[in-house]
């Protein structure tokens, strides 16, 4: 197989970072949680975590496979105010929509330049990205049906807490 192009060694490097800085806002959204004594949300958003970070990891893995270099560059501050529940999932969908499009161009500087390996690896985050924004996207609408309120709310929380609700049933 030929040498990994230097673009794409950069772009699989973007990627990871924005797959951490992903993990890191599911953080905070999970501290917001925490905040707010919801703790089944604040477990769901951890578990989104490990998500993100599983994914850097898969990519770190394939970049590694292929003789491609880190450059860890910092991962950025994520938002940790947030003015509702709707708000942090509203919030939370737009970051898949954001990572779908980068992943989206990953896979076109991959064909680019004929690296076929990569469309292959790219092939299982496009993928995934379906089932994120999905999953995403039906929590957006589950919190908006609770709307304000708040038993709605607790009731799924606790759903949360035990795993029962919102699961992204893709592969890991
Ligand atoms: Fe790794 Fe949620 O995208």
């Amino acid at each position: 197989m030929k040498m990994l192009d230097a673009k794409i060694e950069k772009a699989l490097n973007r990627q990871i970072n924005h797959e951490l800085t992903a993990a890191y806002s599911y953080f905070a959204m999970s501290a917001y949680f925490e905040g707010i004594s919801l703790s089944g949300f604040a477990a769901w958003m951890m578990r989104q975590r490990e998500e993100e970070l599983q994914h850097a990891a898969r990519l770190y893995n394939y970049l590694m496979d292929r003789g491609g270099k880190s450059d860890f560059p910092p991962i950025g501050s994520p938002q940790v105010e947030f003015s509702s529940v709707i708000d942090v999932f509203e919030t939370a969908l737009k970051l898949e929509q954001v990572n779908t499009a980068e992943i989206n161009d990953l896979y076109q500087l991959a064909a680019g330049v004929q690296d076929f390996a990569t469309l292959s690896a790219m092939q299982w985050f496009l993928d995934e990205q379906v089932e994120e924004e999905k999953s995403m996207g039906e929590m957006l609408d589950m919190v908006k049906f609770a709307g304000n309120d708040k038993g709605a709310l607790l009731v799924l929380n606790q759903q949360l807490a035990k795993g029962n609700a919102g699961q992204n049933d893709a592969p890991a």
